[in-house]
């Protein structure tokens, strides 16, 4: 939809979602890291000290799971991998220089971002198997021991590489301007949406170049 304030891009519930996805997976992973090793072990006071943070972390980690499914329900079906995403990725170096006009064609989202949605999607799907498995009291007494190692070390292997997904989330959030606008208000510009997401520009105005 077009208006005076641009385009409209999320709905106040989709921002709503993704802020609270965004604090609740924060606390997880502060949590989580203070767990991980005794060098973050000062992260737990971030969640109110040590016992805690024990007994928060997997609630937390639940909690995301849960509204990022959310978010899954409401855009997954914009981030399906098409041709044009496989092309994106070879052209890295155009990507990184910014020279938008030389990649295919980007509608809502681009391949990065497609691949940064299932990402977060398979690991959250993975750190909520593999927790549930080591959760104490509840759990814990129904996997052999073997599982539970096993599931630690595909817990925390999971953990890094969804933490550095967001690591690279917020940087381009924040290196690519007008983005942020996108979730703080919920419209993009015009020319931001003609020039990072063409074929999603052409859409919602109806196929004007
Ligand atoms: C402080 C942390 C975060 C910031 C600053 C941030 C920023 C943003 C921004 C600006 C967008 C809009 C991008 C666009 O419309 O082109 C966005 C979209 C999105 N964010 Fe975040 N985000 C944060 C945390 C998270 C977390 C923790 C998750 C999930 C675990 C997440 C998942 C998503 C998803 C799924 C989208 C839609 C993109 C897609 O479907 O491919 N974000 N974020």
């Amino acid at each position: 939809m077009t208006t005076q304030n641009g385009i409209k891009r999320y709905s106040p519930s989709d921002r709503a979602n993704h802020v609270l996805v965004a604090v609740l997976f924060i606390l997880a992973a502060v949590s989580g890291l203070a767990l991980f090793h005794p060098s973050m072990f000062f992260l737990t006071a971030v969640l109110g000290g040590g016992e805690l943070s024990r007994v928060l972390h997997p609630f937390v980690g639940v909690a995301s799971f849960v509204f990022f499914l959310g978010m899954f329900l409401r855009f997954w079906h914009h981030n399906l991998v098409d041709k044009n995403d496989q092309q994106w990725m070879c052209q890295m170096g155009d990507v990184l220089n910014g020279r938008e006009e030389k990649l295919p064609e980007v509608g809502r989202y681009n391949a990065g971002q497609k691949m940064f949605f299932w990402l977060m999607a398979i690991a959250l799907v993975v750190l909520l198997l593999t927790g549930i498995t080591f959760w104490r009291p509840y759990f814990v007494d129904y996997f052999s021991l073997d599982v539970r190692r096993a599931a630690v070390l595909i817990h925390a292997l999971a953990a890094w590489i969804i933490i550095l997904g967001l690591i690279v989330h917020i940087y381009a959030a924040i290196w690519v301007k007008g983005s942020l606008g996108a979730m703080r208000t919920g419209y993009v510009s015009k020319a931001w949406a003609r020039r990072h997401h063409p074929a999603w520009y052409r859409e919602v105005t109806g196929g004007n170049k």
